[in-house]
């Protein structure tokens, strides 16, 4: 078989799952934006390591161990290769929801006093919201929120008047809105946010598996992304950071491997990354995860992103031919991820989503971790389709009959 590379991006046949058939249906993924498909290369590379190769890490002499050792040390480079950032300052988390809480922990109680402002966005996940809201309460900050307009975007001129308040210490944003799709100027708001002082963190998490990103050229003092939604298996996240300000940071999570030594009253800390990876960490995930960057980077990212963006393209062409159906977000693909959320007038977004799955297509309805963009909307709810690297045009073709035939059960004409 030639390389990923010199392949046309149809990869459908790497994703054994693909293959599966629910009666007489085969399966339409339109979920990705929740979590990604894994290509056999993965699945094969996790059952490698644990059948061949596990062992705990960074504790035994024995040559197993020297693979287990290798195997996750080599995950690590592999990963921050494919954004482009330095391996010590790459720490494993769980999923993004725990790189964002290490900051919000770590960093957030160090750094944050009274009366200080942390300015997140009012597009955010909740993984992105929360922490926030407990730190502030926490440490008598305030928490807010840059708008959305009605075009799904962010406005840098809001961005510089919050920061010209001369109170925010950390402003924390999505590079891709989950909800929206929309693609965030992210190097104009870190330089900002710089030049003002203050530390950026950016969520990537529906980011990184979709475009090019160089962690580098952002800018940001953190980037965090998770694991699953890039072709990895789940339970492995990734934050990457600025070294100055990780090595001043205290750690987040305490205990073994984390250490540079313990007596009976105090202890010292690890050099980076192990600062901040208390414990056993998830070797296998990690392994899984380095295969599936490197599998991700023979496709090319600019590749994939082209399909993507073509798919995103189709969809805002496509979804609005159903009767009654709004897309929310930025109206060019070219400005958004490969998703679309939408609702249509006199369907619950759960029933659009029952309709869809009825023609074999698995879409999300609810409010995607995301209830305060909700009420921005006005809605309580949405319909979210997702594409993929395996998704096909037809695969959206497939979704739009689903629900032109869904509207007649609901005596919609
Ligand atoms: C933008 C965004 N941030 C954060 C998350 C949370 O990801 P995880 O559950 O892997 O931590 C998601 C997942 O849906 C997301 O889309």
């Amino acid at each position: 078989m030639p390389p990923v590379a010199e392949r046309s991006l149809d990869v459908r046949a790497d994703f054994p799952i693909l293959a599966r058939r629910f009666g007489e249906r085969k399966l339409v993924y339109l979920d990705s934006a929740a979590t990604a498909q894994k290509p056999a290369v993965v699945i094969e590379a996790v059952a490698d390591y644990l059948r061949n190769h596990n062992a705990n890490v960074h504790r035994g002499v024995y040559a197993l161990a020297r693979e287990a050792d290798a195997a996750y040390d080599g995950a690590r480079v592999r990963v921050a290769a494919f954004t482009g950032a330095e391996v010590d300052t790459t720490i494993f988390t769980k999923n993004v929801t725990e790189a964002i809480n290490l900051v919000a922990y770590s960093w957030g109680r160090a750094n944050l006093r009274a009366g200080d402002a942390v300015l997140i966005t009012q597009m955010e996940h909740h993984a992105n919201i929360v922490p926030w809201q407990v730190l502030c309460r926490e440490r008598q900050a305030t928490l807010r929120y840059l708008e959305v307009d009605e075009r799904g975007e962010l406005s840098l001129q809001q961005l510089e008047d919050e920061l010209a308040r001369g109170d925010v210490r950390l402003v924390a944003f999505t590079h891709i809105s989950n909800v929206l799709g929309t693609i965030n100027p992210v190097q104009e708001m870190t330089a900002r946010v710089r030049a003002a002082g203050a530390v950026s963190l950016i969520d990537g998490a529906q980011a990184v598996p979709h475009m090019p990103v160089d962690v580098p050229s952002i800018g940001a003092d953190f980037y965090a992304w998770t694991g699953h939604k890039a072709l990895g298996p789940t339970g492995i996240g990734v934050l990457h950071g600025r070294r100055e300000i990780l090595e001043a940071m205290p750690p987040f999570l305490t205990g073994g491997d984390m250490i540079s030594s313990v007596d009976f009253q105090s202890a010292t800390w690890n050099e980076l990354p192990a600062k901040f990876e208390a414990g056993t960490p998830m070797v296998a995930e990690a392994v899984g995860l380095g295969v599936a960057v490197d599998y991700l980077s023979e496709l090319g990212m600019e590749r994939l992103r082209a399909h993507e963006r073509a798919l995103a393209a189709h969809m805002l062409e496509r979804l609005p031919q159903v009767p009654g159906l709004r897309v929310v977000g930025p109206p060019e693909a070219e400005r958004r991820g490969g998703l679309a959320s939408f609702t249509l007038d006199g369907i619950h977004p759960h029933d659009v989503a029952e309709l869809a799955d009825r023609g074999g297509v698995c879409i999300r309805a609810g409010h995607h971790c995301a209830q305060p963009l909700m009420r921005c909307l006005g809605v309580g709810a949405t319909a979210r389709a997702s594409v993929g690297v395996y998704n096909e045009p037809e695969d959206i073709d497939a979704l739009v009959d689903a629900l032109i035939s869904g509207r007649e059960v609901f005596g919609l004409r």
